[in-house]
């Protein structure tokens, strides 16, 4: 039946940032539809997806963007931050450069966003454990020294993903 004669009482924005293969597009897939794919295209432009759920006895309808990570790819920066009240900033475990470069995607994000956004770090790929390349404690501090929310997920194997975007949508509400 979907959600074609729920009442909405809320409607909240999500945006995915962060570089290229980090496994944006992987998150969103697992998170809406409970899927996954191996060989995920690069996104170009914009994307996103909806999610109906309940929070504290309302129906919130989570509305996650999803954009591509190569430059090239991107769409209209202001367009895709408007309006949004959470953002979700992913990094692949595996690859320290993405995880560097995520100071200079909250810049952005900060520039753009309502000052009141919830954000949460996402190292993802935890399921590859054995190359990874950035320490938990580096990232705890990053989002600590930052205020934002951590968690490693792994959309393949589904790991804390849901937990990731259920805490996003509720310290929102
Ligand atoms: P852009 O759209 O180019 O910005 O990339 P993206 O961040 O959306 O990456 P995408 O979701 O397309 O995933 C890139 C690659 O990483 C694909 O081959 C995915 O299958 C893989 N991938 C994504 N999430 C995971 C994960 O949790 N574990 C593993 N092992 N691979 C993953
Ligand atoms: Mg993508």
């Amino acid at each position: 039946y979907g959600d074609y004669n729920q009442k909405i009482d809320y409607v909240f924005k999500v945006v995915l940032i962060g570089d290229s293969a980090v496994g944006k597009s992987q998150l969103l897939a697992r998170f809406a539809r409970n899927e996954f794919s191996v060989d995920s295209k690069a996104t170009i432009g914009v994307e996103f997806q909806t999610k109906t759920l309940s929070i504290d006895h309302k129906t919130v309808k989570a509305q996650i963007w999803d954009t591509a990570g190569q430059e090239r790819y991107r769409a209209v920066t202001s367009a895709y931050y408007r309006g949004a009240v959470g953002a979700m900033l992913v990094y692949d475990m595996t690859k320290r450069q993405s995880f560097d470069h995520m100071a200079r995607w909250l810049d952005e994000l900060r520039g753009h966003a309502d000052k009141n956004i919830v954000i949460m770090l996402i190292g993802n790929k935890c399921d590859l454990g054995s190359l990874r390349a950035v320490p938990t404690e580096d990232a705890q501090e990053f989002a600590q020294r930052e205020n934002l929310f951590f968690m490693e997920t792994s959309a393949l194997e589904a790991t804390n993903v849901e937990t990731a975007f259920l805490t996003v949508l509720t310290e929102i509400y």
